[in-house]
């Protein structure tokens, strides 16, 4: 009886112990969710930087991580991508540049128009102690920059051939939501309305706005160049990235799994910026052999007449953003 009774113990007690260490496994097993959520097309230098991500988190984590990408508005759309970050509803997105503006005047410094003369001059800049800096600057407010994704330099859009700025006059554009490029438009007496990508197309399509200006990229994936009959190849402005997180849930993942992804991002951010103007120049040929747009190119006097239009913007946002940040900025010129 009493050796009956030792034996249904022993018994009880491994059958716990296994449930135990079944329920340990279990919860190891558990892999931690990544949700990338994002408002393009997957064959753009955004699209692309988030399925690497996937991949290599994957790959190098097994069972650890797993990644759920939500491209073209998916998930969360603009306005509401920001939001979902901070409640932790998604942990990774990468807004444009111009979609700061509520968390930091001084990221709106990437929004002024004729500021950079190339993609090359805009690398300097993000990777200088001033760029960097502005990966950090909403710490505060729980998001932390993680890099610095490019797409491209921005060329205007319209159903009317765009020479000079007189072109413009009167004609509703397209904007992001950003108190900088509506003064842009404004400063070429346009009518700037701002609306979020996922209703551009639909805007075009439908004369709501007349025009946009967005990377070839942009334009080509969105089929913008079926509702555009020209596009100025202006290069007027640029329509960059900042991969973000919510810095409670990345300063809370194991160091292990945050070390590694730390290391991808650094890998992703070296091919995206990699790739970046060969995408944008592919969509340019493809628009062209779609033969729905003509694509103009400006004279230098041309050009020199839309800078000139637009340049006085600086002024009026000095003050919020920083001398100092815009002449950090414009030093990477040179
Ligand atoms: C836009 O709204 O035009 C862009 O920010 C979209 C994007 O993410 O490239």
């Amino acid at each position: 009886m009493r050796k009956h009774s030792i034996f249904k113990l022993t018994a009880k007690a491994l059958a716990c112990a296994l449930s135990l260490s079944l329920a340990g496994l279990a919860q190891a097993a558990e892999p931690i969710v990544i949700k990338f959520s994002h408002v393009v097309a997957d064959h753009t230098p955004k699209g692309q930087g988030a399925a690497l991500f996937k991949k290599l988190a994957e790959e190098r984590l097994p069972g650890k991580v797993r990644v759920e990408v939500y491209p073209n508005s998916s998930l969360f759309g603009d306005g509401k991508e920001m939001e979902a970050l901070l409640l932790g509803d998604v942990q990774l997105i990468a807004p444009s540049l111009a979609k700061f503006e509520q968390y930091t005047k001084q990221i709106q410094v990437f929004d002024l128009p004729f500021l950079f003369n190339d993609m090359a001059a805009v690398d300097r800049f993000q990777q200088s102690p001033a760029g960097q800096a502005l990966l950090k600057s909403m710490q505060a407010k729980n998001i932390t920059g993680l890099a610095y994704w490019h797409n491209g330099l921005k060329q205007l859009s319209a159903n009317k051939a765009l020479h000079e700025p007189k072109d413009a006059r009167g004609l509703k554009f397209r904007v992001q939501a950003s108190a900088v490029l509506e003064e842009q438009f404004k400063a070429v007496r346009a009518n700037p309305r701002k609306m979020s990508f996922a209703e551009v197309y639909q805007g075009l399509q439908t004369g709501v706005v007349n025009g946009a200006e967005n990377p070839y990229s942009n334009i080509y994936s969105q089929k913008m160049h079926e509702v555009q009959k020209f596009i100025t190849e202006s290069n007027h402005g640029v329509l960059d990235y900042m991969l973000i997180t919510n810095t409670q849930f990345w300063n809370g993942l194991p160091a292990d799994v945050r070390g590694e992804l730390d290391k991808i991002v650094v890998e992703v951010t070296a091919e995206v910026n990699k790739q970046a103007d060969a995408l944008n120049e592919g969509d340019k040929q493809r628009i062209l052999a779609a033969k729905t747009s003509e694509i103009i190119a400006l004279t230098p006097e041309q050009r020199g007449q839309w800078r000139d239009a637009m340049q006085p913007v600086w002024s009026k946002f000095e003050g919020e953003i920083g001398a100092d940040l815009i002449e950090a900025a414009d030093a990477a010129n040179q």
